[in-house]
């Protein structure tokens, strides 16, 4: 019999996916780890999971406890799902400027939702911040504290990473990810860097994320904004401390856009925006090393989450990024 023990063992082991339209304009095999099918929706179960399977072996979560977060969205969205799956409370921290989606589903999915503005990382009303103060203040609460936390990007070493290697064959060339803590980017570059010291490990960037310059000049810098979401960052997170970066590549909003619209149109696939930059870095990637590379990227959730935006053609061009 092959059956999964509940939504915690439903986590992971996703399908890697050929992306047919672009592999044959690139002469390349670029395929996506299909992480929007995790049971939660996003890659960000896995980082949920671990974290919360990490607390619980260091005995610091226990039964009725609370789990606290700050999150754009998806990894709430994670951890609701296992809090509701292992008998924990939720505490959720978001920015006011996400989308509506991903607020009702956390709310739907029972956790307590405070919203917060959007405020930079430096001022201490930041969301990260508020959720660390606000699990310090609370009885048997953890604070997930995805950013610094590694067991976040442990869950990326020890499964994502892992199955890329075990469905490529170890035939892969470039691996390519936007970063938000950077659990998934700097988990996958250390698995795979630890197989073939000869992987290409690139952080894929949005506008407005100081990423790209810190690795092209050493130097935190940005310019201009996306309307991404969950992705590009202004530090070097705890989780990307010591990750392994051979290369950075930049892409905006409108190459995001036209490339979620390829994937929906041609590929089949409804993704979010984060999977727009991924796609077009992979395919920039795979310009850069010439053809018949294999280049790994993320397919980090579904377009469902985005409805309103991305996928609304009016609040598209509000944003000058009409189709
Ligand atoms: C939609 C989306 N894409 C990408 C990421 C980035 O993943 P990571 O935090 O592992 O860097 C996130 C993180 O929240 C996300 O929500």
């Amino acid at each position: 019999m092959d059956i999964k023990n509940g939504f915690v063992a439903t986590v992971g082991n996703t399908p890697l996916i050929r992306l047919k339209s672009f592999s044959e304009e690139t002469g390349c095999e670029i395929l996506g780890k299909a992480e929007f099918l995790n049971p939660g929706g996003s890659v960000k179960d896995r980082a949920a999971l671990y974290i919360i399977e990490d607390a619980e072996k260091k005995g610091l979560l226990k039964p009725g406890g609370t789990v606290v977060e700050g999150t754009a969205g998806n990894t709430g969205i994670g951890l609701a799902h296992i809090c509701n799956a292992k008998g924990y409370k939720c505490l959720i921290i978001i920015p006011e400027t996400q989308s509506q989606e991903k607020i009702d589903t956390l709310r739907t999915l029972g956790a307590e939702v405070r919203l917060v503005p959007a405020v930079p990382y430096k001022n201490p009303n930041n969301y990260v911040k508020v959720s660390g103060r606000v699990a310090a203040e609370m009885e048997n609460s953890i604070w997930a504290n995805q950013f610094e936390n590694l067991a976040n990007r442990n869950a990326h070493y020890e499964t994502t990473g892992a199955e890329i290697w075990a469905q490529t064959e170890g035939k892969v060339d470039g691996w390519v990810a936007a970063t938000g803590t950077g659990g998934t980017y700097a988990g996958v570059s250390m698995y795979l860097k630890d197989q073939n010291p000869k992987v290409r490990c690139v952080v894929a960037d949005p506008m407005g994320s100081g990423l790209y310059s810190y690795v092209k000049t050493g130097e935190i810098k940005s310019s201009g904004n996306s309307i991404t979401e969950g992705i590009g960052n202004s530090r070097i997170t705890g989780n990307m401390e010591g990750a392994p970066i051979d290369d950075a590549i930049q892409i905006d909003d409108q190459e995001c856009v036209r490339v979620i619209y390829q994937l929906l149109n041609q590929e089949g696939l409804f993704m979010g925006g984060s999977v727009g930059i991924n796609v077009g870095a992979a395919v920039a990637l795979a310009k850069q090393m010439g053809p018949g590379h294999t280049i790994v990227t993320v397919l980090c959730d579904g377009g469902g989450r985005y409805q309103s935006r991305l996928y609304n053609p009016e609040w598209l061009a509000s944003k000058g990024l009409a189709i």
